[in-house]
């Protein structure tokens, strides 16, 4: 059996992850690859349920360790019913978000032991790593300001202020920085068209896909 591949991307609020990830969708499924899109926190009726708790109400509603457990428990839920059946089928993942997220925003910006979350990540994740992760990054205020038009109400790390989110924008370089073979890093701050050109480009010439996957 072929095993599919995992695509995650990330970024800070309102870098067009959304956008960008439903872009990649739609080309790999006009090439016939078979594709789910997910999220996180999330991906799953029972993680849904979670990201309510997280992405809703005040700022210091929970210890930063209890969101990182949150986080993993909402994870947990999503490899072991969704993205690793479905790669273990053949089939691709794209989801949006994944542990990047949880080193920087709990970790980096939230100040949780690098070192515990990195365990947990071992408990969790069984070493499920994305094949590709995208990093779509962008001026902290063009990214807030985008994140408040789009007005979708879940805006409890929106609310977490500016040096919070200066932090974050680091935190990806970062991880990008350390993880050269995994992560690229695409600038946010051009045409949503121009960035999907550059990623739809990206996955082809990585994965060798060309029209004849329409054949096949
Ligand atoms: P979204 O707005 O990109 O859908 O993500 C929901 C929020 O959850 C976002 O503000 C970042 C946050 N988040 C974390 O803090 N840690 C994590 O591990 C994940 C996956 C998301």
């Amino acid at each position: 059996m072929t095993k599919g591949v995992f695509i995650t991307f990330e970024g800070g609020e309102g870098t067009g992850k959304s956008t960008q990830l439903r872009l990649l969708e739609n080309h790999l499924k006009s090439i016939n690859i078979p594709v789910i899109a997910t999220r996180e926190p999330g991906g799953t009726s029972a993680g849904e349920l979670i990201r309510e708790l997280l992405v809703n109400g005040k700022t210091n509603r929970w210890s930063p360790l209890t969101e990182t457990l949150l986080h993993y428990a909402s994870r947990y839920e999503h490899i072991t019913n969704l993205i690793q059946p479905a790669i273990l089928s053949g089939q691709w993942i794209l989801c949006d978000r994944y542990t990047d997220s949880t080193f920087a925003y709990q970790g980096f910006a939230q100040g949780v032991d690098l070192k515990i979350i990195n365990q947990l990540n071992k408990i969790i994740t069984s070493q499920l790593n994305p094949n590709l992760t995208i990093i779509l990054d962008l001026p902290i205020e063009i990214g807030l300001k985008r994140a408040e038009k789009r007005g979708i109400g879940e805006t409890r790390y929106e609310k977490m202020g500016r040096p919070f989110h200066q932090t974050l924008r680091e935190a990806f370089l970062e991880i990008a920085n350390n993880n050269p073979e995994r992560c690229v890093v695409i600038n946010a701050d051009e045409k949503k068209e121009v960035i999907s050109n550059r990623i739809i480009n990206l996955v082809n010439e990585r994965y060798r896909l060309s029209y004849s996957e329409k054949e096949g």
